[in-house]
């Protein structure tokens, strides 16, 4: 039986890259019955579309263009399926070269406005676990409950590798450290919704926790709210 008792619960969980956040957002929601929103992968789906296309990353008005037409879902069956344009690209949005544009696309605000209009909708349908940078301090601020996780860099670095290397793909540990620190960086200094904890989050530095560890704690203080 489901834990969760009320209706339209909305829980944001924020944090930078390799926290664990989709992770245990994805244990959270099913633990709980409810539906996981991976804001990140909707930023990686127009990043990944600009790529195709050839735009060059630092064309903003080109970017908010695909931005604007690009149309993202998410496979009702299976939500870690992600489709741009009806086309799969749950691997693609993973890519190495994703995750080198991709934090040059999510500041513009031309983008943020398109992508948060369909996240609020999907959050409005009740019952939705958000990940993401901003959920907790404007895509979601009233958000029932706001967790921001966050772990020390090096750890961050080498659970990203564990994942890269799972699929396949050759990195070093080195270029994992540098993309993670970089794209920290572009996410915490950009103008628009900035990588911030709400001021009413709660933290949860996971550098020494398991991520069944995080999620079991989540789920107690959901379900003591
Ligand atoms: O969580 P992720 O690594 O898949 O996110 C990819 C990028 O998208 C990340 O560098 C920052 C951006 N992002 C954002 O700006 N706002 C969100 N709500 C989610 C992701």
């Amino acid at each position: 039986m489901s834990k969760n008792l009320r209706k339209n619960l909305q829980i944001a969980i924020d944090g930078p890259a390799g926290a664990g956040k989709s992770t245990v957002a994805r244990m959270v929601a099913h633990e709980l019955g409810m539906f996981y929103l991976d804001t990140g992968a909707m930023y990686r789906v127009i990043s990944y579309k600009v790529l195709k296309n050839g735009i060059l990353p630092e064309d903003e008005l080109a970017v908010t263009r695909i931005a604007q037409e690009t149309e993202i879902t998410f496979d009702h069956r299976d939500r870690d399926v992600v489709l741009c344009d009806g086309e799969i690209v749950t691997s693609q949005i993973r890519s190495p070269e994703v995750n080198r544009t991709v934090s040059i696309v999510a500041a513009y605000a031309g983008v943020r406005e398109r992508l948060v209009k369909i996240q609020r909708v999907e959050a409005a349908k009740g019952n939705v676990v958000m990940d993401g940078r901003d959920i907790g301090t404007f895509v979601l601020p009233e958000a029932d409950i706001k967790i921001f996780l966050t772990a020390s860099t090096e750890e961050r670095a080498a659970r990203r590798l564990q994942e890269i290397q799972a699929t396949g793909i050759n990195m070093t540990y080195q270029q994992v450290l540098d993309d993670i620190e970089n794209r920290d960086s572009m996410d915490s200094q950009r103008q628009h919704s900035p990588l911030r904890p709400a001021e009413d989050a709660i933290i949860i530095d996971t550098t020494t926790l398991a991520v069944d560890e995080v999620a079991e704690k989540i789920v107690s203080l959901i379900s003591s709210s």
